[in-house]
């Protein structure tokens, strides 16, 4: 009975490089997903009626369906359809980044639109062409107006980023498990990786914190 800390002790280098797996691929699929994201955005925000109705109907998918399903169709679909045998983390991203570009879509539409009209009628006025307009003008107001949604979607990331384990990436909770495996204790592993997801949480809201002071600061 009891708790068997100790006998942790010689995993600690093994779950901690899994900190570094999990912060890595949360960076790189949210980097991706922002991307595509404001893409999308720009496409709900369109004039092409077929460019609205794609990302309408992509936003709709995505987020209707289970990510860790999204995650399993991809890295099974991909090597059985084209032959190539995409690895773990390669596939993980991709669904990450596609997932994640369905919801920001809807936020940074959202703040796109909050952009004051005046903003948009000057830089036309001015002659600014349209693309120079949205990415150099509307999007960095836009991202400013949404800081705070865009820290709550890292922060649903390197929670969400969990699911990658059951395809095998060693991500923290993939090494809880193998912890588990090698040291016949359930719990402690578990509590260890617990603790590790919610200070690196505790740590990306309250970078976001200082971020947002600073940019009221320079309004
Ligand atoms: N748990 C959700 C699902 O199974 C994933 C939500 C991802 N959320 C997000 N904001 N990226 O689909």
């Amino acid at each position: 009975g009891g708790l068997h800390f100790e006998r942790l002790e010689k995993y600690f280098g093994y779950i901690l490089r899994g900190v570094y797996v999990t912060l890595l691929f949360t960076l790189v699929s949210a980097a991706f997903g922002f991307v595509w994201g404001a893409i999308l955005s720009l496409f709900k925000l369109s004039k092409v009626a077929v460019l609205r109705g794609f990302s309408t109907v992509y936003t709709s998918i995505f987020r209707g369906t289970p990510l860790l399903l999204q995650l399993a169709l991809i890295y099974y679909a991909v090597p059985q359809l084209t032959g190539y045998n995409i690895p773990p983390l390669l596939a993980a991203g991709l669904a990450f980044g596609l997932n994640s570009a369905a919801y920001l879509s809807e936020t940074i539409r959202g703040g796109i639109l909050a952009v004051d009209k005046g903003q948009r009628e000057a830089a036309l006025s001015l002659g600014i062409p349209y693309r120079t307009m949205m990415f150099s003008i509307i999007m960095p107001q836009a991202v400013k107006n949404i800081l705070p949604a865009l820290v709550n979607e890292c922060v649903a990331l390197v929670k969400e980023s969990s699911l990658v384990s059951v395809i095998g990436v060693a991500d923290l909770m993939r090494r809880a498990t193998v912890v588990q495996a090698n040291t016949f204790l359930a719990f402690e592993p578990l509590l260890v990786v617990g603790a590790i997801y919610y200070v690196l949480v505790l740590a990306l809201t309250s970078v976001a914190r200082l971020l947002e002071r600073r940019m009221r600061r320079s309004d």
